[in-house]
């Protein structure tokens, strides 16, 4: 029998995979000065939930770039169900490679994602591939706030480590190279809604599991769910609008 995989089993046939809303990224997107962008990369596309807002708003091809096959197909799906199909080439390759492949963008979008590579990182190696004005728009989990429970700092000490603060990555951009256009932080709706609603009781219908994997998966989940319900807004997803310098 085949190995179930926590991941498909966890996020199967859902849209969003990360904290976000279409209506959030339509406003970010709106917000920028240009509206016209010849290539436009999504990197982390996942299922493809912001690369349909950008195809659908910018009308113009999105490159929608992830390391895992299955979701690249479920957007691929999803995009000739919503009549996208002819705006949307997908690539199954590793978002650090974006600069070799896409050396002349002019939007880099990344929703949940960057942290892959991590932030700093992912902002100096796709800077190199910005043209001069173009844009980045990415989006981070930043602490919010200084008081933080104890609780909430426990669990980010082995989850997420390296998380910053809104004003440590605004540091860190500029050091990369970009001037700050804008940031935006992600209300609280945008987590729980077609999110942490749908996978709090897969979750919780999956800590039984037989398989290991799938169980330790489920139970991550869920403590990551009850420490955001703890969390007090001691942190949160931010939108970091962001302009190459020339
Ligand atoms: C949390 S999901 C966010 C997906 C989507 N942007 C959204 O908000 O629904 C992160 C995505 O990054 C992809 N990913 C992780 N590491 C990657 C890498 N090194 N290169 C490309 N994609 C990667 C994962 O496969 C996943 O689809």
């Amino acid at each position: 029998m085949k190995t179930p995989n926590p991941v498909d089993l966890l996020f199967a046939d859902m849209d969003k995979l990360s904290p976000g809303d279409d209506s959030l990224s339509l406003y970010v997107l709106q917000s920028l000065p240009r509206h016209r962008f010849e290539v436009v990369v999504d990197a982390g596309c996942g299922a493809g939930r912001q690369t349909f807002v950008l195809a659908s708003e910018l009308v113009t091809p999105i490159q929608a770039v992830d390391s895992y096959q299955p979701f690249l197909s479920r957007l691929k799906r999803r995009a000739k169900e919503k009549g996208l199909a002819h705006l949307v080439r997908t690539h199954c390759m590793d978002m650090k490679d974006i600069p070799s492949v896409f050396p002349k963008i002019d939007l880099l979008w990344a929703e949940g994602a960057a942290y892959n590579i991590g932030f700093a990182n992912a902002l100096s190696t796709w800077a190199k591939a910005i043209k001069p004005n173009g844009f980045a728009v990415v989006t981070e989990l930043c602490w919010l706030r200084e008081q933080i429970p104890n609780a909430v700092t426990e669990f980010f000490r082995s989850e997420y480590q390296d998380m910053q603060s809104v004003p440590q990555n605004i540091a860190i951009a500029e050091e990369a190279g970009y001037k700050i256009f804008n940031t935006y932080t992600l209300p609280k709706e945008a987590w729980v809604k077609d999110y942490y609603d749908v996978l709090e009781p897969r979750a919780k219908s999956l800590v039984n599991h037989s398989n290991v994997d799938v169980r330790d998966f489920a139970v991550e989940t869920l403590k990551e769910i009850e420490t955001f319900k703890i969390s007090e807004d001691s942190y949160g997803y931010v939108f970091y609008i962001l302009q190459r310098s020339n």
